[in-house]
């Protein structure tokens, strides 16, 4: 979708659809401009409308080059957040979808927000509530996405320019994160994601290398080596690298990603209703972290950033893993494993500890780790947590603001060290599971032992992936952490000015 940005006056916008986002004060003024734009219907069509979000009504315009009129609810003036204009822009995306339109306008509203980022919410809202996943559809769709998206401004235009754009991009790296988590697990093998990865890497910018098997197996990470062992497919471990000549930072900050293209649960089995069938997006965590070095490459971040992707398969194989198997990890840990379900702390224990060696600043993991943070918080926002290594605070603090303003919601949760006891073995230093209860916490206090640098765990297995479509987020896998890590870094980048 090509995304630009007009001063054009609204009458003069050329396009199928003209979404006008109102709020509740621009409808009891009686919305003067837009009669004035678009004739008497807009009189006729005020009893219809109040401005309250969740309002959408289409004209058709008595005058003015726009084919169509849709005004959208943002309700009052002073209370709409930028998660009110993602949601209008989608509602309006809906509209503009149902008459197949090419061309869509969106004028940025009045509200208390910043120009820049109305404009980039404006534009995520209507890319992400354009995504449709059809790669399956053997029969055409009724609706096309947008070819064109046209931000009309009537001020501030340098900075709605900077916000729309900041918008495109993260909106397609949400599209490719996507896209990942839909894809059928047939054709997202370890192998076949690297491959995917170094797609994405090419068209973006960013650097990457891929360890096979063999160097897996020479770097000593058994975790990861344990899980695979039940599969067909052997592993692979991702390296992404964006290090610009510019960047603030000598020493990089790194993205973690859980990368278990499908979880079965191994010999202890997931039952198949509610729990295994939607274990594909299990590589939730990879695919944001993809989906964030793309963004954070095309937008040429001046932040040393490396992403590092474990992914296996978790199968009940012959040779698989057992319960009661101690594994020897590769920070020289000893696990016992005690449910091979418990597999995606055991890939990324290895890439955390892989991740000392490069003497991060600050390392962030995003897995889909536990049906514990779903029962916890539900599908609307990921659960959070950090170490207590110097700055915790701030830290977390700056995760949940980034996760306010990007829409990728997180909460934190407490790291007591009292939480440890659940995680002590008979026999190793630590076994892989800390029982039923606060299930987030003992999965965060397991990893929290290969770790020795500031360190931010999201914990993403509720709002990655939806049964169901709501606002701007598609069913299926989501793309969330794309947003947060991207904002998140992007803040970091301003306060090294
Ligand atoms: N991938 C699952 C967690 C998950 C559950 C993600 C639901 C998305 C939705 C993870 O590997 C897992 O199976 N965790 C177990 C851990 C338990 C065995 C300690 C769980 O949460 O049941
Ligand atoms: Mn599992
Ligand atoms: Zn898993």
């Amino acid at each position: 979708m090509k995304v630009s940005v007009s001063t054009i006056s609204l009458s003069e916008l050329d396009v199928d659809v003209l979404i006008v986002p109102v709020s509740s004060e621009h409808v009891a003024d009686g919305l003067e401009d837009l009669v004035d734009a678009f004739g008497s219907v807009v009189e006729r069509a005020r009893v219809d409308i109040a401005g309250a979000p969740g309002d959408s009504l289409v004209l058709y315009p008595d005058s003015g080059t726009a084919k169509r009129v849709v005004l959208v609810g943002i309700g009052e003036m002073s209370e709409a957040s930028l998660e009110t204009l993602r949601n209008a822009a989608a509602a309006g995306a809906s509209s503009a979808g149902s008459v197949k339109a090419e061309t869509v306008g969106i004028s940025v509203p009045d509200t208390d927000l910043d120009g820049d980022d109305a404009a980039q919410a404006l534009v995520e809202g209507f890319m992400l509530g354009s995504y449709r996943f059809d790669r399956y559809r053997t029969t055409q769709e009724a609706r096309l996405p947008a070819q064109r998206l046209v931000i009309q401004t009537s001020d501030q235009d340098k900075q709605v320019r900077r916000g729309a754009d900041r918008g495109r991009i993260v909106s397609e790296a949400v599209a490719t994160a996507r896209d990942l988590v839909n894809l059928s697990p047939d054709e997202k093998t370890p192998v076949l994601l690297s491959k995917a990865i170094e797609k994405s890497a090419k068209k973006s910018g960013y650097e990457v290398t891929v360890w096979d098997k063999e160097l897996i197996e020479e770097e000593g990470m058994g975790g990861l080596l344990a899980v695979n062992r039940g599969s067909q497919d052997p592993p692979t471990f991702s390296v992404l690298e964006w290090q610009p000549e510019h960047a603030r930072n000598s020493r990089p900050v790194i993205l973690v990603g859980k990368g278990v293209v499908f979880d079965t649960g191994g010999l202890s089995l997931k039952p198949t209703k509610g729990s295994m069938d939607s274990m594909k997006s299990d590589m939730a965590g990879a695919a944001a972290v993809i989906g964030a070095m793309e963004a954070v490459a095309k937008s040429e971040l001046p932040l040393y950033v490396i992403g590092l992707i474990p992914a296996t398969d978790n199968r009940p194989g012959e040779t698989a893993y057992v319960p009661g198997e101690v594994v020897k990890m590769h920070s020289g840990k000893t696990v016992e494993v005690l449910n091979t379900d418990a597999e995606g702390r055991m890939i990324l224990a290895d890439a955390l500890s892989y991740a000392a060696s490069f003497y991060p600043e600050l390392v962030i993991d995003l897995a889909t780790l536990t049906g514990a943070a779903v029962v916890a918080l539900g599908d609307i926002v990921a659960a959070t947590m950090t170490n207590d290594e110097k700055g915790s605070e701030e830290r977390l603090a700056a995760m949940v603001s980034a996760g306010e303003q990007s829409g990728d919601r997180v909460h934190p949760m407490p790291m007591f060290d009292e939480y440890n006891e659940q995680l002590k073995s008979t026999v190793a230093d630590l076994k892989n599971v800390g029982g039923r209860s606060a299930g987030s916490i003992t999965a965060a206090k397991f990893l929290e032992h290969f770790v020795d640098y500031p360190w931010i765990h999201v914990d993403i297995a509720g709002p990655s992936f939806l049964d169901k479509a709501r606002g701007y987020q598609s069913v299926g896998g989501t793309g969330f952490g794309v947003r947060l890590l991207t904002q998140f870094l992007q803040d970091y980048a301003e306060k090294k000015r």
